[in-house]
């Protein structure tokens, strides 16, 4: 038995009472004997991206993002969706990696926990694969806060199945990466 895989979690929202931060938090402690699952929650601080500025390894807030992804054997995001589409703040923090391969053939799983929600989640998938990013499995949360106690817990059977659903499909890609 190797060492357990490393996922990167990050939210698109960063707001302090985030439905997406619970349903990470409530994933993070379901796996906590399988994946070691650390939550990243930077994407506020990181500049806005500008080509001018992608040099070497990027301003430090952008070099620590990188390193935290390359060093992640998948990432796992969750977002909400902001008029009809990714966060801006999501989105920023995914155009720093365009320039680098770090999303190439790496796994991925996505969740976006919404009150509707669907554009979003196209948005991201197209995206991910984009860039180049296996996405392993995804999937969508309509209307969360019916879904998710606001103690951040999963109180809803449909919502818990899907997401061990995702998370057994996505803790095999790491393994057979
Ligand atoms: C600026 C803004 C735009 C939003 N636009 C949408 C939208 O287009 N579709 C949708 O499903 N929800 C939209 N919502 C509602 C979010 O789905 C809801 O606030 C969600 O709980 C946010 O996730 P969070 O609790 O993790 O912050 C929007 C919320 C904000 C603040």
């Amino acid at each position: 038995m190797g060492s357990r895989k490393k996922i990167l979690a990050i939210s698109g929202s960063t707001r302090a009472d985030s439905v997406n931060v619970h349903i990470l938090t409530a994933i993070a402690a379901m796996y906590s004997g399988e994946v070691a699952i650390t939550l990243y929650t930077g994407i506020d601080q990181l500049p806005h991206f500008n080509p001018d500025l992608d040099t070497g390894n990027g301003p430090a807030t952008v070099a620590d993002f990188r390193k935290q992804i390359l060093e992640a054997d998948g990432v796992l995001i969750c977002t909400p969706e902001y008029i009809y589409s990714l966060p801006g703040s999501l989105k920023n923090a995914i155009e720093w990696t365009v320039s680098t391969i770090l999303f190439t053939d790496k796994p991925v799983a996505l969740i976006t926990a919404s009150s509707s929600g669907q554009k979003a989640h196209e948005a991201l998938a197209l995206l991910m694969s984009t860039i180049g990013a296996k996405i392993s499995a995804s999937l969508l949360i309509s209307a969360p806060k019916t879904k998710i106690s606001a103690a951040g817990q999963i109180t809803d059977e449909a919502t818990l199945s899907g997401i061990r659903q995702l998370m057994d499909t996505f803790i095999r890609t790491l393994s057979e990466n």
